[in-house]
């Protein structure tokens, strides 16, 4: 546990030793000693699940990024994409797009996409069967969540190589401390992603594809009697939405499949009873959630852990610290594929929830079903790799052996 002066020192920007690999310790600190906690610059850290909880659902806590990015990121491509895209949007912009998206995301739609998820993992896991020792991130995590969300917009294969590394780029921009070489990097990604946008977009307004499926022709056509987008908003949507679902997804299956090589109890727990799959696959987000911190400014100022917090304060929620706050999760330190209820903050809260968190959840439910149903062994064959990003968590490399 981190001292009280090791606390008060406390910076995401200044991230401590072995923070990154195991950053619980001082989430639980914080939560306990400092759950209203100062950051540089006058804003603060949340770590109760409970405080959290309420921003999320506070209309005072705005979206809009234009105030933090302007300074952080300049007039760059990457300062147009984060502020233009839906999530980093109040009303109405972020209202009008997420309707067009959620049209898209509904039950039958998913049901749909469920079963081009298990051809793919079913045709991934063929392959790993023939080559017995892999990296699970690269032939399997980060396959999944390409496929989907390719086809959510229906990208041509062909086209799909370059959008994991503008992903991870371009999400890199939102960590809180930006270095030059991936403000660099992510600005590039940004211009190139557009330009490749710019052809599919022109393409697809001149054959458009199916309203009720395909995400695309809705960005383009707009709500039925309703304000289109512009251009610019448009293919910011789209570079927003193949960035959303794609990382985030790899990781929570990449970090899944970690923790239950790391606790071969609760792994025979799951084999004995498949049933548990889908809260097995809830725990996961709970426990390692791909996304650890999210950020909102106060409109208006608001009480939060028994403090006032002015009007235009930078509020960051820790998501990972809220998800194992003990009084929310009974015994939160422990990893339980059957725990219920698990009302787990990895997808946020209100108005900005996650939009594709059933997609998620589907890709994440074949994804371990299938894969434990194919091997009765699996084990790690090396070191995993961790990505040294604090906003968001997960491995870059996890080498495996499968029998
Ligand atoms: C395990 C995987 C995923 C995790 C952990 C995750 C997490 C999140 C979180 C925490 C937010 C809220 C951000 C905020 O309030 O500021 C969010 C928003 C969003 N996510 Fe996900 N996500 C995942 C997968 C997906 C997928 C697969 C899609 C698309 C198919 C998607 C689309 C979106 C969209 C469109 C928003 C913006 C919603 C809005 O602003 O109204 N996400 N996601």
């Amino acid at each position: 546990m981190p001292s009280a002066d090791e606390l008060r020192d406390f910076q995401l920007t200044r991230a401590p030793a072995g923070f990154i690999d195991d950053p619980y310790p001082w989430y639980a600190a914080l939560r306990a000693h400092d759950p209203v906690h100062a950051l540089e610059g006058g804003g603060v850290f949340l770590s109760r699940y409970e405080d959290c909880l309420a921003l999320y659902r506070d209309p005072r806590a705005s979206s809009d990024k234009k105030a933090e990015f302007g300074p952080k990121l300049g007039q760059t491509p990457l300062y147009e994409h984060h502020t233009t895209s839906l999530v980093f949007n109040d009303p109405p912009l972020h209202t009008r797009v997420r309707r067009i998206i959620l049209g898209a995301l509904n039950q039958k739609a998913i049901a749909r996409m469920e079963a081009d998820v298990v051809r793919l993992v079913d045709r991934l896991l063929a392959e790993m069967a023939e080559r017995r020792e892999l990296d699970f991130i690269g032939a399997f995590a980060a396959r999944i969540p390409i496929e989907v969300i390719g086809n959510l917009l229906d990208v041509p294969r062909s086209d799909r190589g370059p959008l994991r590394s503008w992903s991870v780029a371009i999400l890199s921009g939102l960590e809180p401390r930006l270095t030059p070489a991936m403000h660099e990097a992510g600005n590039r990604a940004v211009s190139d992603f557009l330009a490749y946008l710019r052809t599919l977009v022109a393409e697809r307004r001149k054959n458009p594809g199916d309203y009720d499926s395909d995400v695309l022709t809705r960005l383009i056509q707009g709500e039925k009697d309703g304000e289109r987008l512009t251009e610019t908003e448009l293919l910011h949507q789209c570079i927003f939405l193949l960035n959303a679902g794609h990382e985030t997804t790899t990781n929570l299956i990449g970090n899944g499949l970690w923790l239950l090589l790391a606790r071969p109890e609760e792994l025979a727990r799951l084999r004995a009873d498949p049933v548990l799959v889908p809260s097995a696959v809830e725990e996961m987000l709970r426990y390692e959630g791909p996304i650890q911190l999210n950020n909102r400014r106060l409109s208006a100022p608001m009480e939060l852990g028994g403090r006032t917090l002015p009007e235009g304060t930078f509020v960051t929620i820790g998501i990972g610290a809220a998800n194992r706050d003990p009084a929310q999760f009974p015994d939160p330190e422990r990893f339980d594929v059957a725990r219920k209820p698990n009302r787990h903050l990895a997808f946020g809260q209100g108005d900005h929830a996650c939009a594709g968190m059933n997609v998620a959840r589907m890709e994440g439910r074949v994804a371990f079903a299938r894969l434990l149903a194919r091997f009765p062994e699996i084990e790690l064959a090396g070191e995993p790799l961790r990505d040294r990003r604090i906003r968001f968590r997960g491995f870059s490399r996890l080498p495996i052996r499968v029998k």
